[in-house]
C-alpha cells in the first residue's frame, strides 16, 4: 500500500519521536492498554465511509494527571495540547464517569494521540457503528432483598413475541405455564454491585473495565455465567437473574449492569434487611412469572433462596386449581368471538388474572423502613419527599395466615400490601359475568391492598398517586405489584 506523502511525512516525524511505528487500532474492537510507555502514544486509525466512533474509557482511579486523548482527521497537524482548536484536531474528553467519546468523518486519514496514560490502564474502542462505550438508559431491576441476599435482573433484552389466540381455535396458555424458547444469543450482561457508601467505590469510574478491576476490592462484578440463567419476568422481554448472598446487613448498596462489557446501565439502589429478618425470596416459579420477592416460607437451605419445585406442593396444587379453574370458568365465553370490550380479551384477563393470584397466594415480607437515608443523597426535592411516604405495611399473625395452604411460619411479620392496582388491572380486563370485584378505595380496600401509590384512588382515576410508582430506582418498595404477560 502506498501511504499519501503527507502521512508518510508524519510517520517520519513519529519515528523520530518513537522508536517503533504506530500501530493501527482495527475497525469494531476494543483495544485494552495496561499503561503507555510513551508519552505521547500515537495509533492510526482505520478510515470508514461511515463516521467513526473513538470512545475511551479509564480502568482505574483517576490520577491527578489523568491521561487527555486527541484524534486528528487529517494528516497535516499531529493531535495534541498544543495543536487543539486547529482544523480537524479534536479532543475526546472524559466526563464524569470516567468515559469519552468522538464520532465524525475518518474518510481518508486518522490518528489518535494520548498523552500523560502512563499511569492509568484503559480501554479505546473504534467502531463505524456507534461508540462502544456507552452509558445506556435502560436499568437493572431490584427482585427483593433479605439480611444478607439480594436478587437482582438485568435490564430486558429480546421482548417474547406473543400471539394472541383466534377463534375458533382459542387456545389459553395452561396453567403451569411455559414459557417460549429463550433467545438463542441473549445479550451479555453482568452486574456490579457495591455498597453505596463506600468511599472507594465513590470515585471509582463507572465503565465496565473499571468495575471488573475493583471486583473483589469494592464489591462484586456477577457475569451472566454467575448467574441463575435467563428468566421472562413480563413483557418487556428476557433478563438475567442473578440471586446473590454475602450482603451486609441495613446496607444501602448500588447496582449497575454492564453489557459487553463496556455499556453501562443504571445506577439503582437496594437496601439489605435488618438480622431480624426471616423470610426467603421465592423465584423462579414458572406459573408466577413476577413473583421475585421475600415470602413467608420455612427454608432448609436459606443460602439458595426457595424455588418453584422447591414450594410444598399443596400450595402449587391449589393455585394451579384456581388459575385452571378461573380459564375454565372464562372460557365459557367465546373468547375472540364475543367480545366484551373493544380494548382487551380472555388473554389479557387470564394473564392480569395470574398476576394477581400469585401476588395474594405469596404474601411479601418487609420490614418499617429505617427512617434515616443516607446523608450523601441528591437534593432533588422529588426523592426527598417520596422517601418519606410511608409503605403499605401491615403486621401479619403467623398463625392465621391469609392463604391457608402457607406453610406454617415460625413468627409474625410485616407484609408489603399488593398495590390495589393489580386487582384493578383484573376488573378492567376481564369481562363482567366472572364477577370479580375489587374492594371500594374508600372503604375497605387498605385492609388488604396498598392504596394511593400509583392511581390516586379516586373512582376511575388513572395515576395521580402519592408515589406514582410501586417501588423506585432508588430501593424504596411501597406496595408490591408484578409484570405480566
Ligand atoms: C473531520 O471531522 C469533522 C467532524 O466530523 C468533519 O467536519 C471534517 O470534515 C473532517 N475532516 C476531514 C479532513 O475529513
Ligand atoms: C502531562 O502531565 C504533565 C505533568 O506531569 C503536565 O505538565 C502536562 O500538561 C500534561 N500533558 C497534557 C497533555 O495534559
Ligand atoms: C459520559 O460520556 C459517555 C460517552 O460520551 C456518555 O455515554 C455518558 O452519558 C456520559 N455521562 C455523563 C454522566 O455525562
Ligand atoms: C389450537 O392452537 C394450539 C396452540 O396455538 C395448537 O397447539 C393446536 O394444535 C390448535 N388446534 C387446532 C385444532 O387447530
Ligand atoms: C409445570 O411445568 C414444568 C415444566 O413444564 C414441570 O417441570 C412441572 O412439573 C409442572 N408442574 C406441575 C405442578 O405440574
Ligand atoms: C461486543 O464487543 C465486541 C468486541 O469486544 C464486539 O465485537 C461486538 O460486536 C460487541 N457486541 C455488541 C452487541 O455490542
Ligand atoms: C377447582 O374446581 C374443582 C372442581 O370444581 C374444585 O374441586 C377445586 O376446589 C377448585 N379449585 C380451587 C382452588 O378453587
Ligand atoms: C440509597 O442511597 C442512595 C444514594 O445515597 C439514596 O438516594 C437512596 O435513597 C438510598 N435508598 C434507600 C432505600 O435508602
Ligand atoms: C443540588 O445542590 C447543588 C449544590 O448545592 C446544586 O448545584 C444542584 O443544582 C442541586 N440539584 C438539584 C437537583 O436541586
Ligand atoms: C399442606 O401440606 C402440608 C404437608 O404435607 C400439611 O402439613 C398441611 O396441612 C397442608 N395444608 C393444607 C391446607 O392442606
Ligand atoms: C403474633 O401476633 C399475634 C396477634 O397480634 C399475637 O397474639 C402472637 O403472640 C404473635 N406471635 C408471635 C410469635 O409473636
Amino acid at each position: 500500500m502506498l501511504l499519501p506523502a503527507s502521512l508518510f511525512c508524519l510517520l517520519q516525524a513519529w519515528f523520530a519521536l518513537a522508536d517503533t511505528p504506530p500501530t493501527q487500532l482495527s475497525l469494531n474492537s476494543l483495544h485494552a492498554f495496561s499503561a503507555a510507555t510513551l508519552n505521547p502514544t500515537m495509533y492510526t486509525l482505520p478510515v470508514s465511509t461511515n463516521p467513526l466512533s473513538i470512545s475511551v474509557a479509564l480502568c482505574s482511579y483517576a490520577t491527578s494527571n489523568p491521561p487527555r486523548f486527541f484524534v486528528a482527521n487529517d494528516s497535516t497537524t499531529t493531535p495534541g495540547p498544543n495543536t487543539l482548536g486547529q482544523p480537524n484536531v479534536y479532543e475526546i474528553e472524559l466526563n464524569t464517569t470516567a468515559l469519552g467519546a468522538w464520532t465524525g468523518d475518518m474518510l481518508n486519514f486518522g490518528v489518535l494521540a494520548i498523552y500523560n496514560a502512563t499511569q492509568s490502564p484503559f480501554e479505546v474502542g473504534v467502531s463505524d457503528n456507534g461508540p462502544i462505550h456507552q452509558f445506556l438508559d435502560t436499568l437493572p431491576l431490584l427482585g427483593d432483598t433479605t439480611t444478607n441476599q439480594v436478587l437482582l435482573f438485568s435490564p430486558p433484552f429480546s421482548p417474547p413475541s406473543i400471539s394472541q389466540p383466534t377463534y375458533p381455535n382459542y387456545t389459553l396458555p395452561s396453567a403451569n405455564l411455559t414459557f417460549p424458547s429463550e433467545p438463542s444469543s441473549p445479550s451479555d450482561w453482568a452486574l456490579f454491585i457495591a455498597p453505596t457508601s463506600s468511599p472507594a467505590f465513590a470515585s471509582l469510574p463507572r465503565t465496565g473495565c473499571a468495575m471488573r478491576a475493583a471486583a473483589g476490592n469494592v464489591g462484586f462484578y456477577k457475569t451472566s455465567s454467575n448467574s441463575e440463567g435467563l428468566w421472562l419476568r413480563d413483557s418487556d422481554g428476557w433478563r438475567w437473574q442473578w440471586f446473590i448472598n454475602g450482603l451486609t446487613p441495613q446496607t444501602n448498596y448500588t447496582v449497575y449492569g454492564v453489557t459487553n462489557g463496556t455499556q453501562v446501565s443504571g445506577p439503582i439502589y437496594f437496601v439489605t434487611k435488618s438480622a431480624a429478618f426471616a423470610c426467603t425470596i421465592v423465584y423462579s416459579v414458572p406459573f408466577c412469572p413476577s413473583v421475585a420477592y421475600a415470602a413467608p416460607l420455612p427454608n432448609s437451605d436459606p443460602a439458595a433462596g426457595i424455588t418453584g419445585s422447591m414450594l410444598p406442593d399443596n400450595m402449587t396444587e391449589n393455585l394451579l386449581s384456581g388459575m385452571a379453574n378461573f380459564t375454565v370458568m372464562l372460557t365459557t365465553l367465546a373468547c375472540g368471538r364475543d367480545l366484551y370490550s373493544p380494548l382487551v380479551t380472555c388473554a389479557d384477563c387470564q394473564a392480569a388474572y395470574r398476576t394477581w393470584l400469585c401476588l395474594v397466594s405469596f404474601p411479601r415480607c418487609t420490614e418499617y423502613p429505617t427512617s434515616s437515608t443516607t446523608s450523601a443523597s441528591s437534593n432533588s426535592t422529588s426523592t426527598a419527599s417520596l422517601a418519606q411516604v410511608t409503605p403499605a405495611l401491615q403486621v401479619q399473625d403467623a398463625a392465621n395466615p391469609r392463604n391457608p395452604y402457607l406453610p406454617a411460619f415460625s413468627e409474625n411479620y410485616t407484609a408489603l400490601l399488593p398495590c390495589i392496582e393489580m386487582c384493578n388491572a383484573v376488573d378492567r380486563a376481564c369481562p363482567p359475568f366472572l364477577g370479580f370485584a375489587c374492594p371500594k378505595p374508600q372503604y375497605t380496600a387498605s385492609w388488604s391492598y396498598g392504596v394511593g401509590y400509583i392511581d390516586s384512588g379516586e373512582k376511575g382515576e388513572v395515576g395521580g398517586g402519592s408515589t406514582g410508582t410501586a417501588a423506585d430506582r432508588w430501593g424504596n418498595v411501597y406496595c408490591n405489584a408484578g409484570g405480566f404477560l
